[in-house]
């Protein structure tokens, strides 16, 4: 059993070693945003067309958008701002997985707008405080693996 534990962690090591090449994100550090002003954001820049944040009073949009996600609320684990900045700006990079069908195209891309090309940094950096303030980490009932060894 040691050895077996023993065994998954040198594995768990090898892999995080293998990060580390030139994309990996090691060394990546937003400067802390300012949560009120990632409201504002993400109002003026539409994202409420498609999101609802859990917990926060929101303005209906002037138009829904083809989709209407929850953001923030209940999650098992911390969500990173290397997780929410890559859903910003790379949506398609990994599709949340209780997102529905209509989430994606026909092409498996998510129907998410990319900002890139209007976005400021200090947008996306606000952004993220934001959000990030929104998740609150509930641990799972179970404290173990159930592997049944
Ligand atoms: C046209 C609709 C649409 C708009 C506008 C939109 N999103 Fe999304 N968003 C989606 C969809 C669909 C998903 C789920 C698929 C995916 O993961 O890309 C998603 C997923 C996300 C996720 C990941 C959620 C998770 O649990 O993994 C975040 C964070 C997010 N959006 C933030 C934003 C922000 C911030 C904006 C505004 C700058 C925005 N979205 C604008 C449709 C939209």
């Amino acid at each position: 059993m040691v050895t077996r534990v023993l065994a998954v962690w040198v594995v768990a090591a090898a892999l995080a070693a293998c990060d580390m090449g030139p994309k990996s994100a090691a060394g990546f550090r937003l400067p802390d945003g300012d949560a009120e002003r990632g409201r504002e954001s993400f109002v003026g820049l539409g994202c409420h067309s498609c999101h609802g944040v859990e917990g926060v009073d929101i303005p209906e949009p002037l138009t829904a958008g083809p989709v209407r996600i929850t953001l923030g609320g209940d999650v098992i684990r911390i969500k990173t701002y290397g997780e929410l900045v890559s859903s910003v700006i790379n949506p398609s990079h990994r599709i949340a997985p209780y997102a529905g069908p209509d989430a994606v195209t026909e092409e498996g891309e998510s129907v998410m707008r990319v900002y890139n090309e209007v976005m400021t940094v200090q947008q996306l950096i606000d952004l993220v405080a934001f959000l990030q303030s929104h998740y609150r980490v509930v641990p799972p009932e179970y404290t173990y693996p159930r592997y049944g060894y």
